[in-house]
């Protein structure tokens, strides 16, 4: 009986992490919304959750899915903003993907650079400055760290 039910939970953990790493938007309120008050307390998620600052907080993305000299754009488990992710071997780092200039999300970095596809706004996927216009500032780093193989929020 309870097997039953823990397989069940450990599909809906794999469905949520999915949910996260594909940055489905509702995805996150889906997985953190239902505090099982009913009987068992808390079953315990397994795996997740080591402990650290961020308490219980969802990962942002498997570092194994974000392209080494490259990056992907994922859902932020604290806001559901979107956040895109630069890689540089084992280093992280991650802005909101948000566009400065009318608020369109920028795609992933190529060749360094991080475009946004509304009106071509350019930002250095190294720090997130400015390249080239019409956004007239940067994107705003949002601190993450690498941990169990996991990004997640610093
Ligand atoms: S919204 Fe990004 S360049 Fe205009």
């Amino acid at each position: 009986m309870s097997s039953t039910e823990k397989t069940g939970l450990s599909r809906r953990s794999a469905l949520c992490g999915l949910l996260v790493a594909l940055a489905v938007p509702g995805g996150l309120a889906a997985c953190g919304g239902e505090p099982s008050t009913s009987g068992g307390g808390t079953t315990g998620t397994s795996g997740g959750t080591a402990g650290t600052g961020t308490a219980g907080a969802p990962p942002i993305a498997a570092l194994a899915d974000v392209p080494d000299g490259g990056g992907l754009v994922a859902g932020n488990p604290a806001t559901s903003k979107p956040l895109v992710l630069v890689r540089t071997g084992d280093a992280v780092k991650a802005y909101d993907a948000t566009c400065p200039h009318q608020g369109v999300t920028v795609a992933p970095p190529e060749n360094g650079t991080m475009t946004c596809p509304a009106h071509g706004s350019q930002f250095k996927a190294a720090d997130g400055s400015l390249a080239k216009g019409p956004a007239t500032t940067g994107l705003t780093e949002v601190p993450v760290k690498v941990e169990n193989g996991q990004v997640v929020l610093a």
